[in-house]
């Protein structure tokens, strides 16, 4: 937590701040460890101040101050022991326990996290701090420990045994919201959570990258697309895996072939890179990937080859065309190219992976060979 909480500290110095706000969920997660509040919904936030000499706090150690209600204090009270807690109540609204703290540690550049708070509360935080400016706490999150390495590959041993488990449930005659529902209960009957809504695609419909699960049954000779992830201990899996009911057809075929050739490419080559260099710039694995598929005679991904992965499903590393993020030791992120064809169908193969000292290591190990149901 300390290392965590430094990175914050320098983030305060390097921008020349007082103090540091976070309030986005996963950040909060991240800092504290306490997973309860809703993302949704307002209920916390975090006041990281520059100089914790300046803390008056009983508790040794303190890194900052967690304001939050009544519904939570309790818990956290129990569970978050280096942050000071403020209870925000009928006498103590948030308005006053931000005002106090401005005063108290003279705070007057604020930094908080833009894409979190709304208009309004912007509104507020100005008329308290001085200057307030934006910063990205979520991309300190891009480099992983090895606890939430090992966290992450959890998530994708049960999202491996899940692809495994709703194999035998593809059948003539089943919709895709059944496989979707039926994804969703396995997760949860093995006491995890699902880090998105299930995709679930047969057929033509398979076209839309994140089509929405219908009632659509499944015919002989179609495509399906499965997308879905695992959320265990907070850390979340994600993978993609098409399968074909019946027999593929050459045209089924050649896209696959085309899209695991095109995953293979941007593997082998971050390797290469990986072998010469420590950083690797993101937008370079993801063009790999997209020129194999456009020299093949399709159109280009119409998404980003992949994206980190830890809290949230979606986080920096993100690789994609106009992607300025660079690929270093210890990140995790997915690799999942795709074709997609209107009125044809849709083929995706995504897997998680972590780049290691040694390069590249595959978080997902469901196979990748055609497979026909
Ligand atoms: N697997 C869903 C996505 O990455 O958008
Ligand atoms: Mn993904």
């Amino acid at each position: 937590m300390q290392d965590k909480i430094s990175k914050i500290r320098n983030l305060i110095s390097n921008n020349n701040l007082n103090a540091v706000l976070i309030s986005s969920v996963p950040n909060i997660i991240y800092l504290t460890g306490f997973s309860n509040f809703s993302k949704d919904e307002r209920e916390a936030f975090l006041l990281i101040v520059a100089q914790p000499q300046g803390l008056t706090h009983k508790t040794p150690g303190v890194l900052g101050y967690i304001l939050t209600d009544g519904r939570y204090s309790e818990e956290v009270r129990k569970q978050v022991k280096d942050f000071e807690l403020i209870e925000i109540s009928s006498e103590l609204s948030l308005e006053k326990a931000l005002k106090n703290l401005a005063k108290k540690h003279n705070l007057k550049k604020l930094g908080f996290e833009g894409n979190s708070i709304s208009f309004l509360e912007h509104k507020k935080l100005s008329k308290y701090f001085n200057n307030i400016y934006h910063l990205s706490i979520s991309k300190l999150r891009s480099v992983k420990t090895p606890d939430e390495i090992s966290k992450i590959e959890k998530a994708c041993e049960l999202g491996d045994k899940t692809f495994k488990y709703i194999l035998k449930k593809i059948k003539e005659g089943v919709n895709e919201k059944e496989i979707a529902f039926e994804i969703e209960f396995f997760i949860k009957k093995q006491g995890a959570d699902i880090s998105f809504r299930p995709i679930v695609a047969f057929g033509k419909n398979s076209s839309v990258p994140h089509h929405f699960p219908t009632n659509n049954q499944l015919t002989n000779n179609q495509i399906v697309l499965l997308d879905f992830g695992v959320k265990l201990d907070n850390y979340c899996s994600d993978m993609t895996r098409t399968v074909f009911f019946g027999k593929a057809t050459n045209e089924q075929r050649k896209m696959y072939e085309t899209v695991l050739a095109a995953q293979s490419r941007a593997i082998d080559l971050l390797n290469s890179l990986f072998m010469i260099h420590d950083s690797i710039p993101a937008k370079n694995i993801d063009q790999a990937a997209r020129d194999y598929i456009i020299s093949q005679g399709y159109k280009t991904i119409p998404h980003s080859l992949g994206h980190g992965i830890g809290l949230e499903v979606h986080e920096s590393p993100h690789l994609s065309p106009l992607s300025k993020d660079i690929l270093r030791e210890n990140m995790v992120f997915s690799i999942e190219p795709g074709i997609y064809i209107p009125g044809v169908g849709g083929v995706r193969i995504e897997d998680l992976v972590v780049l290691e000292k040694n390069g590249l290591r595959l978080l997902t190990s469901s196979p990748k060979e055609l497979i026909e149901v």
